[in-house]
């Protein structure tokens, strides 16, 4: 399973790449705006040095939500940089632009998915990522883990190469269920990558052997 980070925090993002197991970086205009960045230029520059800071995809989403004006802003977005997945909204617009950039070669993430329906919408337009709101659905007491099992059985009676990208993943038992139904991708926050690393066992078993060394050591 690829592992994304969902932020456009420069910090966060180094923190996750330098632990090495980062597959790429998830942004919406929601994180951009909680980090200030605001104003056209400024969110093209951020992508950029996000991009020249990790080895794989980086989604930046499409403002627009009319069919000639998400072309032309993905686009923008996908000459900015090799890395650079284009975020696309789960509507009708957004689904003709999917296939439109499938066609061309140009990667994408399909965002704001719900339901089965929008996932197979998804993969039949050619989508790279297709992004289910995990932590949304069970925000409003909706089985979240159930839809993403049930596009993982859609995705392979059919063989649709389109990626499950579990997104608004909140904590680690989110990464750990996805991996378990067989997520492609997850994208969450640093802490629900670096919470893995928790057990108490690790902690204590460590101290242990360091003290046990030093008795046998000095
Ligand atoms: C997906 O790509 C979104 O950026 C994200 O995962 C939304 O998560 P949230 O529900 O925690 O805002």
């Amino acid at each position: 399973m690829k592992f994304f980070i969902d932020t456009a925090n420069l910090q966060q993002i180094k923190e996750a790449q330098a632990l090495g197991v980062l597959d790429g970086v998830t942004t919406n205009p929601s994180l951009m705006a909680k980090e200030g960045i605001t104003g056209k230029k400024n969110i093209l520059n951020h992508y950029v040095k996000i991009c020249n800071m990790v080895d794989g995809d980086v989604s930046a989403e499409v403002i627009a939500t009319e069919f000639e004006e998400i072309i032309k802003e993905g686009e923008e977005l996908a000459a900015l940089h090799p890395q650079i997945v284009v975020k696309l909204p789960m509507i009708a617009d957004g689904v003709k632009a999917c296939k439109y950039f499938s066609d061309k070669n140009i990667k994408t993430n399909v965002t704001l998915v719900f339901s089965a329906g929008q996932a197979l919408l998804a993969a039949k337009a050619g989508a790279t990522y297709m992004s289910p709101f995990l932590g949304r659905l069970d925000d409003i007491s909706t089985d979240g883990l159930h839809l993403i099992s049930e596009i993982r059985q859609i995705y392979d009676n059919y063989g649709f190469e389109t990626q499950i990208l579990s997104a608004s993943v909140r904590n680690t038992m989110h990464v750990i269920n996805c991996a378990k139904i067989g997520a492609d991708v997850m994208t969450g926050p640093l802490s629900s990558i670096l919470g893995l690393l928790n057990h108490p066992l690790t902690d204590s078993g460590l101290t242990q052997f360091l003290k046990d060394y030093k008795k046998g050591n000095h």
